[in-house]
């Protein structure tokens, strides 16, 4: 589905040439929900604005169904955001003057009735249907995160990328957030996502590790979820 061949990215500075990414292969596929983890600074948010076309690698490949993203035209990439792909961070920005319906609907350039239904069911299934009259300063964290994700699926993206979604919530609020990716996965959504926590990563079913600019594990993750805590324990131990 996603393919990465050769990604290279590097930062400069003056003079001074920074590499973040170094020669990474990684091959993404349908219904793959991978937990990328790495020490702070390790490239995490790089890599997936690299594979995401919000940034550009110094060089390499990105295919998304045998296409290069990174050789694509404006307007290729352009219907791939719109399209194929939605993104869900630790911080997701909402219009402040606008209700959660309409920031939900916001992800939409059309809004006739379907939209507007299509909307609706979403917010019902992330359980802030309540907060849907609301503005953004009137919810919670964790009501306004799951607004932010019920906007993200109403493109009905291919992948969804997430980059440290859980970062501001309470546990309470994070396990909800990964009870619903759970459920979305279950369903075949393919989902890459970015965290600092092993507990957290043992939802997935892939498990990447990014050290010294390249993936030294990438290992698919089988068991329960206190199966999968115990073998990251194992796998990640370098930085912990
Ligand atoms: N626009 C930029 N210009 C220069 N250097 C950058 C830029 N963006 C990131 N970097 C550097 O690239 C490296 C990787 O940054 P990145 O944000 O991808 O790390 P990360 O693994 O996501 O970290 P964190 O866990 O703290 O979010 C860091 O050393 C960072 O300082
Ligand atoms: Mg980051």
């Amino acid at each position: 589905m996603l393919e990465i061949k050769s990604l290279s990215k590097s930062y400069n500075s003056g003079k001074q040439v920074f590499p973040v990414l170094k020669n990474v292969n990684v091959d993404i596929k349908e219904k793959d929900f991978v937990m990328i983890m790495g020490e702070s600074g390790s490239g995490k948010s790089t890599f997936l604005n690299c594979i995401s076309t919000l940034d550009t690698p110094s060089s390499g490949q990105v295919c998304f169904n045998n296409k290069d993203m990174v050789k694509a035209s404006f307007s290729q990439i352009q219907s791939f955001r719109m399209n194929d792909v939605s993104f869900v961070f630790q911080e997701n920005v909402m219009i402040d003057t606008l209700t959660m319906f309409e920031n939900v609907m916001m992800a939409s350039l059309e809004h006739h009735n379907d939209v507007k239904q299509q909307a609706k069911e979403l917010m019902v299934s992330m359980r802030v249907d309540h907060v849907m009259d609301k503005f953004p300063s009137q919810v919670s964290t964790g009501e306004r995160q799951r607004c932010a994700i019920a906007r993200a699926l109403m493109n009905k993206p291919a992948i969804l990328f997430a980059d440290e979604p859980t970062a501001a919530l309470n546990p309470m609020f994070a396990k909800e957030v990964m009870d619903i990716f759970t459920t979305l996965n279950e369903q075949g959504q393919t989902i890459v996502m970015v965290t600092h926590s092993l507990k957290i990563a043992s939802y997935g079913n892939r498990f990447l590790l990014l050290q010294d600019g390249t993936f030294s594990v990438d290992e698919c993750l089988s068991g329960t979820r206190h199966e999968n805590h115990e073998r990251l324990l194992e796998l990640a131990r370098d930085i912990l």
